[in-house]
Parts: structure tokens; sequence; C-alpha cells
């Protein structure tokens, strides 16, 4: 039997799946909301390998993470931009923003608010840093 309709499936560049909708309303990537009982600190990076005003992509438990260094302060975002799925850890810094290497696309690295539509944001993570380890709160 043939299928009634074909629904387009868009990836990233890890081949995950993204929304099939305009992407500039795709809120699906990026965002999660977690129980704060599965939570722990992990280490990701190590800051003497962090420069300010420099990023860096890290793995943990399956997923990738943008960590961020803005004039010394380190933060974490979901690693996955939500536009076309673009590695925002291999993006760069600029002023307080990351900068998705695909489309330019910006996110506050505190919040992780799209620059022009705050209403779309990419996940952060609360980061620690102990003497030269990097660690942040994933699932
Ligand atoms: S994938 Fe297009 S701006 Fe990130």
């Amino acid at each position: 039997m043939k299928p009634t309709s074909k629904k387009k499936i868009r990836r990233g560049y890890r081949g995950q799946t993204l929304s099939a909708k305009s992407s500039l309303c795709s809120l699906d990537m990026g965002v999660s909301v977690l129980p704060q009982s599965s939570m722990a600190f992990v280490k990701v990076a190590s800051l003497s390998r962090l420069a300010p005003g420099s990023v860096m992509e890290a793995s943990a438990g399956g997923d990738y993470y943008a960590i961020c260094n803005v004039e010394g302060r380190i933060s974490a975002l979901a690693g996955t931009c939500p536009h076309r799925g673009g590695p925002l850890g291999q993006g760069a810094i600029h002023g307080g923003n990351l900068v998705c290497p695909w489309h330019a696309w910006e996110f506050d690295c505190r919040t992780g608010a799209h620059d022009y539509n705050p209403g779309l944001t990419v996940s952060t993570f609360p980061v620690q840093v102990s003497g030269d380890d990097i660690l942040i709160d994933i699932p």
C-alpha cells in the first residue's frame, strides 16, 4: 500500500531528526525539561584549553555541548543549533553571543536566547569550575 502523504524529515549534521515545520518556529531542538534528581555534574573540558572569547565542543552522555568562555565567564549550551542542526560548539564567540558556524545565528551564552527572537532558545546547563576542570550539570 502506498502512503497517502510524504512527510519531509530534515536531519542535522549528526543525523538527528529536526522539525519538519518552519525552522524559525522550531523549538523542539535543544530544549529539555529535566527532573532535578537525574542531574549530575560531569567533567567536559579543561579551563586551560578554553581561552577567553572562545568556544569548544564537548560530548557527554551521548550528547554534544557548546562550552563558552566570555571574558572568563564559562557557560554551557546544547551543542545543536535549532535552525538546521549546526554544531554550535564549533562556532565562535561574538560579544556575549555564540555564533553558529553554519548560518551565523547567534545565541546569548548566558540564556541561550536567539539574538533576534528571544523566544527561540537553546538549552543552557549549570556550570562549575574546579581547578582546571569544567563540569556541567547534565541529565
Ligand atoms: S544551522 Fe543554521 S544557523 Fe545554525
